[in-house]
């Protein structure tokens, strides 16, 4: 009877596959793991899966990770980080070999649907020094060939996520937009690049950092509800930022000759801890309004029409530099361990509902590192600099999730962020006899203190293990 059982399972995953939740075509995901427990990629798949995610796009190519969409027909985006392309750039057998090893081992084993390669990563910021100027579009070419060479010339476009900085108005009109004049030369030669392969501009824009780094920016222009002001230029009328500025970028890319070139958003989201604008209510307002946009097909008074878009971030990645911001490490539309933070509706239908969190995720356990009762508060200081330095503090103070902690409270929270960064080791919670293990939760209204997750490439074994077993008893 157990082939009837095995057929009675499969049926029942057919269906739940057909259940599936509604998703917009044109809506992906970026997803980092810059974090000290990224999440086990078959889960993170699945979790994109649940809430019918199509798109994703990755900043490397990590084997785990790339082939943990092999058999799904989610597009990938694989990434070359900035520091790989002086030596892609230089040398057409480096970037045969990278071809090689991280994209076609994909392509022909697994049926990885490898779609694009962002060559680099905001490559001409201004905080980069031009250091990467002379190497991205050689390398970008060097990839191509090699791409080309392995026979995956039709499926994979080359391309670059570039930083919106990479054009500028003079004024606050998208038409008296114009590519920067560092780079411009160059961006005609990139722009002719993508042309030529039928690539897209992939261009990152963040009304959230506009808000950030202006005072005067008026906060309802960052939204796509809000009516505090608009811009008129020509015949066009503009109420939100995002709509200005790719329009004109739309201007840019006119002037150079390229006025019908396919556009991509490669990043756009909102954090929700970190600053006094990063908080859930205001992303919430931010996806909702963008993604509504997204499935009424509106587009920008010169970009009528939807266009592809990568959502900034999938999860909280709590070892991301925090140079920009403190808001760096919570751009997540889930938590590190994949449970949603807001809700968010993935179809643009602006339903009010919280998304699929991740399954199975197995976490470590339910103990917490805290100040003691009676602990010398004067000794207490140093300990938590010393925690905050390994472990991460950026929802404490007045901004943010944890505003409402006390110093105590400020103490406990930052020895447990040490605590769970250092899996749970005993010798992680002491700080000079201050901190005690406790195994009630320490949260506290809007401030959560996390449980780390299990998290390791060893985990597979015992998957595998036990998948095996399962197969031999069946077979058997
Ligand atoms: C594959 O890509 C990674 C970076 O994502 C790089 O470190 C590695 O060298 C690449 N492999 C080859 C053979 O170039
Ligand atoms: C860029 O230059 C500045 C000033 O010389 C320096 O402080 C900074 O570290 C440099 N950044 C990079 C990425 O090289
Ligand atoms: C851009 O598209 C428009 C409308 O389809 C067309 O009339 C125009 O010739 C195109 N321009 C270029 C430079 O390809
Ligand atoms: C808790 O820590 C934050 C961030 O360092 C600080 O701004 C705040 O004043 C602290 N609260 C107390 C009561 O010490």
């Amino acid at each position: 009877m157990w082939w009837f059982c095995l057929i009675l399972v499969l049926a029942h995953c057919q269906l739940q596959g057909g259940e599936g939740v509604e998703s917009l075509s044109t809506i992906g995901v970026n997803w980092g793991s810059i974090a000290s427990h990224p999440m086990d990629p078959p889960i993170v798949v699945n979790m994109l899966k649940d809430n019918g995610i199509k798109k994703v796009k990755l900043f490397d190519t990590d084997s785990w990770t790339v082939s943990a969409f092999s058999g799904t027909d989610i597009e990938v985006m694989v990434g070359i980080p900035n520091d790989q392309l002086k030596k892609l750039a230089k040398d057409k057998d480096k970037a045969e070999d990278w071809v090689k090893h991280n994209v076609s081992k994909h392509m022909r084993d697994g049926g990885v649907n490898i779609r694009y390669v962002s060559v680099g990563n905001e490559p001409f910021l201004k905080s980069y020094n031009d250091s990467f100027i002379g190497v991205t579009l050689p390398a970008m070419q060097n990839v191509k060939r090699a791409i080309e060479k392995a026979g995956f010339g039709d499926k994979i476009k080359v391309t670059s996520a570039l930083n919106a900085d990479v054009y500028e108005s003079t004024s606050n009109k998208p038409s008296d937009g114009s590519f920067r004049k560092d780079v411009y030369d160059l961006m005609k030669d990139i722009v002719k690049f993508l042309h030529e392969n039928k690539s897209p501009f992939l261009v990152n824009i963040y009304p959230f950092l506009s808000l950030y780094q202006n005072a005067d920016f008026p906060e309802d222009y960052a939204f796509f509800d809000g009516n505090s002001k608009s811009t008129d230029d020509k015949n066009a009328h503009y109420t939100n930022m995002f709509d200005a500025n790719l329009d004109t970028l739309v201007w840019s890319l006119k002037k150079i000759g390229y006025p019908n070139l396919t556009i991509a958003i490669g990043e756009i989201g909102w954090p929700t801890d970190g600053d006094k604008n990063a908080n859930e209510k205001n992303a919430k307002r931010f996806y909702q309004g963008y993604l509504k946009k997204v499935a009424n097909k509106k587009g920008t008074p010169l970009l009528p029409k939807p266009v592809n878009t990568y959502l900034f971030s999938l999860f909280d990645e709590n070892q991301k530099s925090i140079a920009p911001g403190n808001f760096e490490r919570h751009w997540g539309i889930f938590r590190e361990d994949g449970k949603p933070k807001f809700p968010i509706d993935f179809s643009g239908k602006g339903e009010d509902k919280m998304p699929i969190g991740a399954k199975g995720v197995r976490y470590q356990e339910k103990k917490w590192c805290v100040l003691k009762k009676n602990a010398d508060k004067k000794a207490m200081q140093d300990s938590l600099s010393y925690a905050c330095a390994g472990g991460d503090c950026t929802s404490l103070g007045p901004c943010c999730s944890c505003h409402n902690l006390d110093s105590a409270g400020n103490a406990s929270y930052a020895f447990n962020q040490y605590f769970q960064i250092n899996d749970q080791s005993v010798e992680a919670c002491d700080f000079n006899g201050l901190a005690t293990i406790v195994s009630q939760d320490p949260s506290k209204g809007t401030c959560y203190f996390p449980i780390a997750i299990v998290s390791n490439a060893n985990t597979l074994t015992p998957i595998l293990l036990i998948g095996f077993i399962f197969l031999f008893t069946t077979i058997l």
